[in-house]
Formats: C-alpha cells, sequence, structure tokens
C-alpha cells in the first residue's frame, strides 16, 4: 500500500530532476558558453570554477559552480583600463594565477589597436600589424579571487618587443614568464616561445642576452599555411600553459600551433628534461605531431589556446579550449568547449577527439 504513492513521488521527482537546466544532467555539450569566446582559462578554487577570456575591451571574470554551464554563470568587469595608454586595447588571453598569497591577472594589450605608422610598419618584412603588443599584470587580494579587488601592477618586460599570451611557469627553481615572441623587434613572424626568469610575479629578472628561445614553430603542421614552400609568416606558437602530471612529475607545456583564424590551429607539446633547467632550449623536447587538432567528421576545427582543471572531486582532468564549427569565418566563429582528457603509459596526457558531445559530466557535478 505505501509503494504506490512512493513510486509517483519517485517518478514526479524524476521528471522534475530532468527538466532542470543542464546543470544537473548526467551530460552536456560543447560550446559551453553559448555565444561565443576566445583563449578560454579557467581554475577551480574554493569549490566554484572561475573563468577568464578574451572580450578585447576589458578583464571580464566569470563563475560557476559547473565547469560544463557557463550561460548561467556570474559575470563581472574587473578591469576596464584607462584610454590612450600602452594597454587600453586589444586586452587578449587574460590568466588568473593564485601566487604566494594574491592573485594575478597576467594579459596581452597595445595602444590604439596597434596601428603602427607607415614609418614603423616599413621595417617589417611585410608588414607590422602587433609591433606593440605586450604582456601586463593585475593584482588583487582577497580570499577568492570574485572578492578581489584588482588593481594595474606593472608590465612585464618583453624588451620592447612583440609579446602575446604570457603565462607563469611554476617550477621548483622559481617562477618563469614563457610567452609568444618575435626574434626580433620588426621580425613579424614566426612567432615563437621565449622565457625569462621572474623575480616575482610582475618582475622579469633576465636581462635580454638570457631571454631564451625554447620553441619556434619548424614542423610542417605548426606552419601557415600548411605546405607553402614559405610560410614563415603567420606561422605561430602561443597560447602556453604548463601541464604537469601529478603521478610521474613529468613537466610539460601545451602550446598552440599554426595560426588562430583557420582550421589548423592545433595544440602541440613541450616536455623538460628530468631535472631539467626551463631557461635551457636542448632541455625542452618538441613532440612531432600535435596532441589536440581538427575532427572534420564532427566539424571541429581551429581547436587551441587550452587550459587545464579537474573536475569537483578532483579525480578528472579537463581541457578548457576554443574552437569553431565554420572554419570559413575566421575568429569571430570561436567557442569555448571543455572535454575530459587522460594520460598515456608514458606520462604524456592523452587529448580526445574534439567534438560537441553530449559528453559525461565531470565527476562530482
Ligand atoms: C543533482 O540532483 C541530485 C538528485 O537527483 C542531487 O542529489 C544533487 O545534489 C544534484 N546536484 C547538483 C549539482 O545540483
Ligand atoms: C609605450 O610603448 C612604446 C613602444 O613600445 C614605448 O616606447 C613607450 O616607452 C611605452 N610607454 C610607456 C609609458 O611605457
Amino acid at each position: 500500500m505505501i509503494r504506490l504513492p512512493q513510486l509517483l513521488l519517485n517518478a514526479t521527482f524524476a521528471i522534475v530532476a530532468w527538466g532542470q537546466s543542464s546543470s544537473n544532467a548526467s551530460t552536456f555539450t560543447n560550446p559551453i558558453l553559448s555565444k561565443g569566446g576566445a583563449d578560454p582559462w579557467v581554475i577551480r578554487y574554493d569549490d566554484w570554477y572561475y573563468m577568464t577570456y578574451t572580450t578585447n575591451d576589458d578583464v571580464t571574470l566569470l563563475r560557476s559552480q559547473v565547469l560544463t554551464d557557463w550561460d548561467s554563470a556570474e559575470s563581472k568587469v574587473i578591469f576596464t583600463p584607462p584610454p590612450s595608454l600602452n594597454y587600453s586595447t586589444d586586452l587578449w588571453a587574460p590568466e588568473l594565477h593564485h601566487l604566494d598569497g594574491a592573485w594575478y591577472i597576467i594579459f596581452t594589450a597595445d595602444p590604439h589597436n596597434d596601428s603602427p605608422s607607415p614609418e614603423v610598419d616599413m621595417y617589417c618584412p611585410y608588414n607590422c600589424p602587433a609591433v606593440y603588443h605586450r604582456m601586463y599584470v593585475l593584482e588583487g587580494h582577497g580570499s577568492n579571487p570574485w572578492s578581489a579587488d584588482f588593481v594595474y601592477k606593472s608590465q612585464l618586460n618583453t624588451y620592447d618587443q612583440f609579446a602575446i599570451d604570457g603565462t607563469y611557469f611554476q617550477h621548483a627553481s622559481g617562477l618563469y614568464h614563457i610567452y609568444s615572441c618575435w626574434y626580433t623587434q620588426y621580425a613579424a613572424w614566426p612567432a615563437n616561445l621565449c622565457i625569462t626568469k621572474l623575480e616575482n610575479p610582475w618582475t622579469v629578472s633576465s636581462p635580454f642576452s638570457e631571454r631564451q628561445i625554447i620553441s619556434v614553430p619548424s614542423l610542417p603542421w605548426e606552419k601557415t599555411p600548411y605546405g607553402r614552400v614559405e610560410n614563415d609568416r603567420l606561422s605561430s606558437n602561443e597560447g602556453p600553459q604548463q601541464l604537469i602530471n601529478e603521478k610521474t612529475g613529468q613537466q610539460f607545456l601545451v602550446y598552440s600551433a599554426a595560426r588562430s583564424d583557420n582550421r589548423n590551429y592545433c595544440l602541440g607539446l613541450l616536455e623538460l628534461a628530468p631535472n631539467g633547467d626551463p631557461m635551457n632550449p636542448s632541455d625542452w623536447r618538441k613532440h612531432q605531431y600535435p596532441v589536440f587538432y581538427q575532427n572534420p567528421s564532427e566539424s571541429a576545427y581551429g581547436v587551441g589556446h587550452a587550459s587545464f582543471v579537474k573536475s569537483p572531486d578532483g579525480s578528472e582532468d579537463w581541457i578548457v579550449y576554443h574552437g569553431m564549427q565554420d572554419p570559413n569565418n575566421g575568429w569571430s566563429a570561436r567557442t569555448i568547449r571543455t572535454q575530459r582528457f587522460s594520460w598515456n603509459e608514458d606520462g604524456m596526457p592523452s587529448f580526445p577527439k574534439p567534438g560537441y558531445g553530449p559528453y559525461q559530466d565531470p565527476s562530482g557535478q
């Protein structure tokens, strides 16, 4: 007699649960922010996920309790640059880091949408559209990023040369800045990966003579367009991100290669030798093939600029990245996605084929 109402109650509950938003479904689909976006960075702190991404005009922080749905996330602008400064426009790829008890946002910016005069443009082999892009740092104090008050702290010294997509690399030997760089002030591609040593999160201690280039787009899949004889132009290594295999202690640097406005954008992988020195280019070994790349069978193109985060229960590894469904509309087609990844026997990360799902929710969500 007592069973029937109980059953009905369960059925009713199940229907209500089923009808809820994706935040409590057992699966999710990509993208995870339907309005679009690029260069996502996600960090988990105190039961919240925090996301930043490129908005161009400011640094916006989002927070959500679920990794797989950012449409209903809280959002706030934490920094709008004053006009007419060297960092007033094209704010790109902000990343939020917790270092030495404070919060740091490291981001790319330029003056006047980087429009060099003809006098400057003539120094570059083709032209110089990104010649004034540089790296900057905001600092915030507070018990979490949401309550922290962020203020402009400093430019990160890149010797008055092109610098984008900078990140922090934390190592037993100290803190480093790894960013996308040119060989010289007016080289205008290829874009390489450079490393310098930091005294603290906002001060570079390496003189220019000690700046090291740890990767150049030397392999065919790192160049744009693929297969052209002369193709250093617009060939890039950028979007570097630290990734550690916690089981083996292996130190990786995942980076984006080729060019972000087309289908060939992909992720490459560098590994630091055991006990290697991050400032020694020969201690970095490049994996010869991309580790994450377009999947035409699911219309997932131009996948790159990743960051890495754990599931809510800490048991799973997730990659957050951007990609395009339509490879013909360039940067505006990019949307933010996430998928679970695992690890190979040899300790290398094993990324899935990019796609739209539905995929199983992160464990503990
Ligand atoms: C999801 O729903 C179940 C009940 O079906 C509930 O126990 C759980 O707390 C919910 N999780 C979230 C994240 O809301
Ligand atoms: C602004 O950028 C230019 C070009 O890189 C540089 O020469 C100048 O010193 C910068 N100004 C400030 C205040 O840093």
